[in-house]
């Protein structure tokens, strides 16, 4: 090689650091590099997100020439690396600033990193119990074992790589895994010929994992670890984001089991309070759970609220809680009771509600409670209360309460045929009853929605 020919490369490599500092754009930048070096008849090559430079002529290259190519290779590929992995390293802090979920976050880390680390598959993975437990992953569909990852939890006591990561808190090389005396080999990942995982370190603690397999041994080099060590403190902070993700979606998990219990137990009580009073009026047995099942498909036929409909089938269930304080021998006297007798009875509505609106949870239905035999034209008990002044969950329940009475067996008269009983609803719509309460129950019964 003569000298002249060095000095055209020397003139070549300064103007490449030239194009270098001009940098806009990856494709303008080649496209002058490629007239660079077609001067000394070199071409350009690009593969994998890599250039090769090369010649036409290969026979005629000495070793000037191919140091000279090495050269501009280095250069050139470690300059597009570095362009590469700053852009990489911008995106990714934006997607964290601007919130995307932790998910989308870590899927796009591993999407991004793809172009400048050779996987075959790649994952994160949080570090839980002594355990990793895979977040987001990318490249095992090939392989037909994204089920398998998802449900996977790889463990530290049956892994020798995970252990040695968390006891040594540095990355781990696995070069060859036919090589490696304790590769752990399951089925599922039988493939994988070597291996490189890095632990992801937030406040000198192992939050997590970031790991990289390939199908191919030494798929990896030390300076792939390099490339990712910028990208840890990000990764830090999602997997932080998403443990205290978990822990909050744990927690509400708890508190919805909780409620549900407590909402359980409360029915169940609210059921044995319905059961005591029938017991002591065993004629009557099961009148009030016919009667919330009625009031509870009016209510619904009205359109009301979940809310009012849960406090419709509580104060249903409790409508006649007041006659736990009635003597049994009124309650239970087989014959027509006298004028006392029906006084006493009459005060049940304000013995329930007195019992009712001791207990803060259910103190909103012990007026409905109180109501329940108020008539709309005033001739009910025990207020004699008026059309708007009733409760319509209260003129729901008297309703509901009349036809299950009337068409139920009692010692002292037997069933009236539902005929009857629609006659006397239909008969008294606007004076005792609401005529809109009538009207959805019979449009209910006619449809089929009130079974006796
Ligand atoms: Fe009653």
């Amino acid at each position: 090689m003569n000298e002249e020919k060095i000095l055209e490369y020397l003139k070549i490599i300064s103007k490449i650091k030239e194009e270098e500092k001009n940098f806009e754009n990856v494709e303008d930048f080649i496209f002058n590099i490629q007239n660079l070096l077609k001067k000394v008849s070199l071409k350009i090559f690009i593969e994998k997100n890599k250039i090769t430079v090369s010649s036409e002529n290969l026979e005629n290259l000495d070793k000037k020439d191919n140091l000279f190519i090495h050269i501009i290779t280095e250069d050139v590929n470690q300059f597009l690396e570095g362009k590469n992995y700053s852009n990489l390293f911008n995106e990714l802090t934006i997607s964290l600033i601007e919130q995307k979920n932790v998910e989308d976050l870590l899927d796009a880390i591993l999407e991004k990193l793809e172009k400048i680390i050779p996987y075959t598959s790649a994952n994160i993975a949080l570090l839980e119990n002594d355990a990793l437990y895979y977040l987001s992953f990318r490249g095992y569909e090939k392989y037909g074992v994204e089920d398998f990852m998802r449900n996977f939890k790889m463990d530290k006591r049956e892994f020798y790589t995970l252990k040695t990561v968390m006891e040594t808190q540095k990355p781990l090389f696995v070069e060859n895994t036919d090589e490696y005396p304790n590769w752990v080999i399951i089925p599922e990942t039988q493939w994988i010929k070597s291996h490189l995982m890095i632990p992801i370190i937030y406040e000198n603690k192992i939050l997590g994992l970031i790991s990289f397999d390939s199908d191919t041994p030494y798929g990896f080099k030390e300076e792939d670890i390099e490339k990712v060590y910028p990208l840890l403190p990000l990764l830090g902070i999602a997997l932080e984001n998403a443990k205290l993700y978990e822990k909050l979606k744990k927690e509400l998990e708890e508190r919805i089991i909780a409620e549900e219990k407590y909402k359980r137990s409360f029915y169940q009580i609210v059921k044995l309070a319905s059961d005591i009073v029938e017991m002591k009026d065993p004629y009557t047995s099961g009148h009030q759970k016919r009667v919330a099942r009625i009031s509870v498909i009016i209510g619904k036929e009205l359109g009301l609220s979940q809310e009012k409909i849960r406090a419709l089938a509580i104060s249903s269930l409790l409508h006649d809680i007041g006659k736990i304080g009635i003597p049994s021998e009124i309650l239970n006297k087989p014959s027509s009771l006298n004028p006392l007798e029906r006084r006493f009875i009459n005060i049940h509505p304000e013995i329930g509600y007195n019992l009712l609106r001791k207990i803060e949870i259910i103190s909103d239905i012990a007026p409905i409670v109180y109501q329940h035999h108020e008539r709309i034209n005033g001739s009910g008990y025990p207020k004699g209360l008026k059309g708007e002044e009733i409760l319509l969950e209260a003129k729901i329940i008297g309703v509901a309460d009349v036809f299950e009475a009337m068409t139920s067996h009692r010692p002292y008269r037997s069933a009236l045929p539902i005929d009857m009983a629609i006659k006397e609803l239909v008969e008294n719509k606007g004076t005792l009853y609401d005529p809109d309460v009538v009207d959805a129950f019979l449009k209910s019964l006619k449809e089929g929605r009130i079974i006796l």
